[in-house]
């Protein structure tokens, strides 16, 4: 949700600016824009619509030349995505530029103050409030760092901020509170970045910093302080992950390319997890053994795609360690006055780690006296910075909008929180746990021959580049792969889609089957019989009504030939695992659809990578 690039060093700051925000127009692409430090002047541009609107308008109206610079593509909150609403947003007098990634949550009565003391507004949006506060304190002599932490201490909500004053051009001053920002350390260059994409062809050094802190950069130091001005110090780390890692590699989308690299996510996701006696390991847990033995009741809170991961988690741990588990969307959670205990153990499971429905909901359950674990890919982030345990999953970056290895990975993660709570708790013995975590590690294998198969699910979107709605029907750990099938096809080819749990259907759903629908049917393994069973008589139901059956089912299953139209192989694996497998031609499918379709799959309209406003 809006993305935000900050330079100072030695190289012609308007190239790392725009790199910069290539690599960051995943969290927003609303408009975009640059300001750059020149002569004690601000030199501005900004445009609505994609980074290429504002390149364009640069090759026409080119910026002189500057070290230190700001960049943002934004995500609108705060007025229409037009050029003047587009940030950076200046002050005044043009001497100070402001770029901001939140919600400024008391900027109406700020904004009324200025306006009485004679200040124009240009733009409808709550950043510009920001810009006309730093302007006053730096005319009234204050350093730029002096006036950001005088500044953010009047805001209220959620915001990173990152300002520079071109009457002091060596350097950019930042601050952050509940929302992401990552410090990039270079040799004679430093820079700033919602995330470490935005600097990552550069340097592998990065500085995580706290809640509430200000950062200054120059191009030889970095120095941090609380809003009070009290000295602070980020967590340096270095990213495990390079310049590749955030390239297309030859694919037309990321997300083509984030599906095709999900057998090495889910190995290196499952990595280092057992020692040498072979007993489960979960190195960043923090939580430790006789916590983990004191919880009765696991509450898994999530967003989006990550729900999906928590509904299939909740089938595993129940079975595997007979704790109770509720799912509950994040953006719900705190607002039904959840009943939480010390005993209660809340997972968050956030690809982003930013996502602000979760970190609220995770922030309510730490006051409530809970235990927080999170699941996350993204080091350095905030909701695992405020848990009391994290498991990091190993995707690697997730660019593409539509999430897809982060899936799979959170899936691994969930398993592994699941068995190693069976462990700790004596709830399987070691030789099961064990049985699983050696089918856990065939499960690349498994992907990789789902992929090999690719064309044949991409021929069967190119057949359906004209259907107008499709459904999902599964059971078990089927049914949330059936809702996230559904959301993959809404969020990138604008398709009607719906996911029903297959037993629901005649309950009402059923009434939307018309003649020629495609309805996508996982299909459980047949060694759950009863399961296999009632599934077999769903798709039945759907095709007696005319509905074209498009069955996912695991390889050898001749029972379902049939009744289905098109009979879609995985290979076998348990129940409980299926979801890894059997989401893959889903994704593949609504990729390749929506590639038909001509829509920019890596940036469906309307929406942004990690979602950092309420
Ligand atoms: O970063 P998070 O896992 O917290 O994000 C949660 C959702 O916003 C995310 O899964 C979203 O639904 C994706 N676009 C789904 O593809």
């Amino acid at each position: 949700m809006c993305g935000i690039v900050g330079y100072v060093g030695h190289r012609q700051a308007e190239g790392v600016v725009i790199e910069g925000l290539r690599r960051l127009e995943y969290r927003g692409y609303d408009s975009a824009g640059i300001a750059l430090a020149h002569d004690g002047r601000v030199a501005s541009d900004k445009r609505a619509g994609k980074l290429a609107n504002l390149e364009k308008a640069m090759i026409d109206h080119p910026l002189p030349q500057a070290t230190t610079g700001i960049g943002h593509t934004r995500w609108a909150t705060h007025g229409a995505p037009n050029d003047v609403n587009a940030h950076p947003h200046l002050g005044s007098t043009g001497r100070l530029a402001v770029v901001h990634n939140g919600i400024i949550e008391n900027f109406a009565a700020l904004r009324d103050d200025l306006e009485d003391a004679g200040h124009e507004m240009l733009s409808e949006t709550d950043t510009e409030v920001a810009a006309h506060l730093l302007e006053l304190e730096v005319c009234a002599g204050a350093d730029l760092t002096t006036a950001m932490q005088s500044v953010c201490r009047r805001l209220r909500g959620a915001f990173t901020l990152v300002a520079l004053d071109a009457e002091d051009p060596g350097r950019v001053v930042a601050a952050r509170r509940s929302s992401p920002l990552v410090v990039g350390i270079g040799e004679g260059e430093n820079f700033l970045g919602s995330d470490v994409a935005a600097f990552i062809e550069h340097t592998r050094e990065a500085l995580e910093l706290e809640q509430d802190q200000v950062v200054t950069i120059t191009a030889d130091a970095v120095s941090v302080s609380g809003f009070d001005g009290t000295p602070g110090e980020g967590r340096r780390y270095h990213v495990d992950w390079d310049l590749a890692a955030a390239e297309k590699d030859g694919h037309d989308w990321f997300m083509r390319k984030e599906i095709h690299e999900q057998p090495r996510a889910v190995a290196e996701s499952l990595l280092g997890r057992r020692n040498a006696e072979g007993l489960l390991q979960l190195d960043e847990m923090r939580l430790s053994d006789d916590d983990l033995r004191d919880i009765d009741k696991i509450i898994i809170i999530a967003a989006g795609t990550s729900f999906y991961a928590g509904m299939v988690a909740k089938y595993a741990i129940e079975h595997w360690t007979r704790i109770s588990v509720e799912v509950e969307l994040a953006s719900e959670f705190r607002y039904r006055d959840p009943i939480l205990t010390h005993s209660t153990l809340v997972v968050a499971i956030s690809q982003s780690g930013e996502t602000a429905d979760t970190l609220q909901a995770i922030r309510h359950a730490r006051v409530q006296r809970s235990r927080v674990l999170a699941i996350c890919n993204t080091n350095g982030s905030t909701i695992p910075r405020e848990s009391d345990g994290v498991i990091y999953t190993h995707a690697g970056p997730e660019i593409g909008v539509a999430s897809t290895k982060g899936f799979l990975t959170q899936l691994v993660a969930c398993y592994l929180l699941a068995l190693y709570l069976a462990q700790v708790k004596g709830t399987r013995y070691g030789d099961e746990i064990a049985q699983v975590m050696d089918q856990l590690d065939r499960m690349p294998a498994h992907i990789q021959t789902v992929l090999d198969a690719d064309e044949s699910i991409y021929a069967l979107a190119r057949e359906h580049a004209d259907a107008r709605s499709v459904l999902f029907l599964g059971r078990h750990a089927g049914y949330p792969v059936a809702l996230e099938g559904a959301l993959k096809l809404k969020e990138i080819a604008y398709l009607h889609a719906e996911g029903f749990a297959a037993g629901e259907l005649k309950h009402g759903p059923i009434a939307l089957v018309e003649p020629g629908l495609p309805v996508f049917c996982i299909v459980p393994p047949r060694g759950r019989d009863q399961l296999h069973e009632k599934m077999v008589s769903g798709i039945q139901e759907v095709r007696a009504r005319g509905a074209r059956t498009l069955c996912i089912a695991e390889e050898g299953d001749e029972s379902i030939r049939p009744y289905a139209d098109v009979l879609v192989p995985v290979p076998a694996v348990p129940v409980l695992l299926q979801p890894l497998v059997s989401v893959v031609p889903l994704q593949l499918f609504a990729c390749e659809l929506a590639t038909q379709l001509g829509h920019d799959v890596d940036q469906p309209r309307n929406l942004a990578k990690s979602v950092t406003v309420e």
